[in-house]
């Protein structure tokens, strides 16, 4: 079959530090690839066209919208999901603080929202309000009402810049 009818094509990359290789639909997006092939159910569809946010992962490094992303373009690249954040620990402590300061309710949001603030503290530093608000702008939350999230965050600048001293 000529290659502009093709539906499917073959990928290599590396997922939460794996190396992955899979036939994918050419119009499957990396966020269903994820979780319908590889079964890492973190990384959420909610909207589906970059609006919410609750599909946010790692792609080489960068926070990046997966349900923008179709799988055949992370062909090549280093994937991190919240699964593999998680399991790498460089975490931990803003999901406890997201437990203790209840950012979270129906959770939908959370593993994007943790994955964009983890980007945001990786910067160092601690942050004021108005910038956390900003970095956190592109997820959408429909339960807590967002201070909750802001503390949790601040909490966590605060106490990584308390360690550092
Ligand atoms: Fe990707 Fe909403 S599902 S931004
Ligand atoms: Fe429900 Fe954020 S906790 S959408």
């Amino acid at each position: 079959m000529s290659d502009l009818f093709q539906t499917e094509t073959q990928i290599r990359l590396m997922v939460n530090g794996q190396k992955v290789k899979a036939r994918v639909r050419v119009g499957q997006h990396l966020t269903d690839f994820l979780r319908q092939e590889l079964g890492l159910t973190g990384s959420h569809a909610g909207c589906e066209h970059g609006v919410c946010g609750a599909c946010t992962l790692r792609v080489n490094g960068e926070i990046t919208r997966g349900c923008l992303m179709l799988a055949a373009q992370a062909d090549g690249a280093e994937v991190e999901t919240i699964e593999g954040l998680t399991e790498r620990g460089v975490i931990a402590d803003l999901q406890q603080a997201f437990v203790h300061r209840n950012a979270l309710q129906c959770g939908f949001c959370t593993p994007g929202m943790l994955a964009t603030a983890a980007d945001l503290l990786a910067r160092g530093g601690v942050p004021g309000r108005e910038v956390i608000r900003d970095h956190l702008s592109g997820n959408y939350c429909r339960c807590t009402g967002y201070e909750a999230i802001i503390d949790a965050v601040e909490t966590v600048a605060r106490a990584r810049a308390e360690a550092l001293k």
